[in-house]
């Protein structure tokens, strides 16, 4: 397939909720920063370092673009993951300042807002509620506490279910005192309209989950960001040290991201970020189309499969599965490694989702097929053949 020419004719790569694969242009991209002008942004006066700045600020601008909102009231610093911009947020966040008197997130979510709501909600002796979903992905609006910080996926790693009262949502935390983060990991790549025409306070999102290099993101609203102290600090984050106090860069306006972005940052991976995003804008609506096609495929014969359970209400580039042991004599672990063996790439376990795949739903471990633009009907075809016989 064009973009991942160099991917093995026999590897079918089927695992792209965890990472997606980098298609050419994204690792020309990183290439060129690493071979023609390797350097700092900011700090220096050479023309690489200008290259870099210029590249680096293009890709704040195009990340603010792709979700829709505006440089007036939101800005964009780079972080190392999701993981990591939630809990730069919540582990820093002045609870008092903001009136917040509640946590919140809900039951589908990864370990990376179920965790750090729960260390947050500790900290600040505040209650956490933990609402239940609905099967189309919804949030029980009425359960919403007032003055809630509530934390909560766009799209889930589990079946790519989507927040589809995203708008409501956002209209009932603001209504009634509270701030919403979104969790963007799965919904940035493939289902970005989800984020459109909303403004939550802030997005966290992995650039490895959308055709990208390793890096993390946080969009946040400037008014939210004034809530948020500084206490993880280093270089590149302040204008003036004296022997007790500091200057922070972030209260000038031009240098306002850099209020989480301690020490040197990964600027090749930022800029190749900006190239993902470019290719990802350039997606065609028929390769959209295809890719639609093919999960939907998949999904339909999974459903077919007496032995395969399917946990999916709906087709999604993310599908997950289980078998049962006692009626087939394998687990997904064993099918998983069975696949593999084939070339098949998929993965197994509860995803970082313990809480709900295990104790509430109480399911053996699952195996997910997650899709991406480098997969053909060739891959499809040869997972349908491998399960033939199942
Ligand atoms: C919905 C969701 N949120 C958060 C994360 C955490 O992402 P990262 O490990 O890149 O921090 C993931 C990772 O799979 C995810 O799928």
């Amino acid at each position: 397939m064009r973009d991942f020419e160099y991917l093995p004719n026999d590897a079918v790569y089927l695992d792209a909720a965890c990472q997606s694969l980098r298609p050419q242009p994204v690792i020309d991209a990183l290439n060129d920063y690493y071979t023609k002008y390797n350097s700092c942004g900011e700090r220096v006066k050479y023309e690489w370092g200008a290259t870099t700045e210029q590249k680096v600020e293009q890709t704040r601008e195009k990340v603010l673009k792709y979700v829709g909102l505006s440089k007036r009231r939101y800005f964009v610093s780079f972080t190392l993951n999701t993981t990591y911009g939630i809990n730069l947020i919540l582990s820093q966040i002045n609870v008092k300042k903001a009136g917040i008197k509640a946590i919140v997130t809900s039951d589908i979510e990864h370990n990376s807002p179920f965790l750090s709501t729960m260390s947050c909600a500790k900290k600040n002796n505040l209650p956490r509620v933990v609402l239940t979903r609905g099967k189309d992905g919804s949030l029980p609006l009425d359960e919403i506490p007032n003055n809630a910080l509530v934390v909560v996926n766009a799209a889930s790693n589990i079946d790519g279910r989507l927040l589809v009262n995203i708008k409501d949502v956002i209209k009932k935390v603001h209504k009634t005192g509270g701030y919403i983060i979104i969790d963007a990991a799965q919904a940035m790549a493939h289902s970005v309209e989800v984020l459109h025409g909303v403004e939550p306070d802030a997005i966290c999102f992995s650039a490895h989950k959308m055709y990208a290099p390793s890096l993390g993101g946080i969009i946040i609203n400037k008014e939210f960001a004034k809530l948020i102290d500084t206490t993880f600090i280093g270089g590149g984050m302040v204008d003036d040290v004296n022997k007790d106090s500091y200057q922070l860069s972030k209260d000038n306006p031009e240098h306002i991201y850099t209020q989480f972005e301690s020490g040197l940052q990964a600027w090749g991976e930022i800029i190749a970020l900006g190239a993902a995003i470019d290719w990802l804008n350039n997606k065609s609506k028929n390769e959209r189309k295809e890719l639609e096609k093919l999960y939907t495929d998949l999904y339909e014969f999974l459903k077919t499969k007496e032995k395969i359970h399917v946990i999916n209400n709906a087709p999604a580039s993310t599908i997950s599965v289980y078998v049962d042991k006692k009626e087939t004599g394998v687990d997904s672990h064993i099918l998983g490694a069975a696949l593999a063996d084939e070339g098949i790439m998929v993965r197994t376990g509860y995803f970082c989702v313990h809480y709900y795949l295990d104790h509430v739903k109480h399911y053996p471990p699952l195996l997910r097929f997650s899709l991406g633009y480098h997969n053909t009907v060739e891959d499809i075809e040869k997972v349908k053949k491998a399960l033939e016989n199942f």
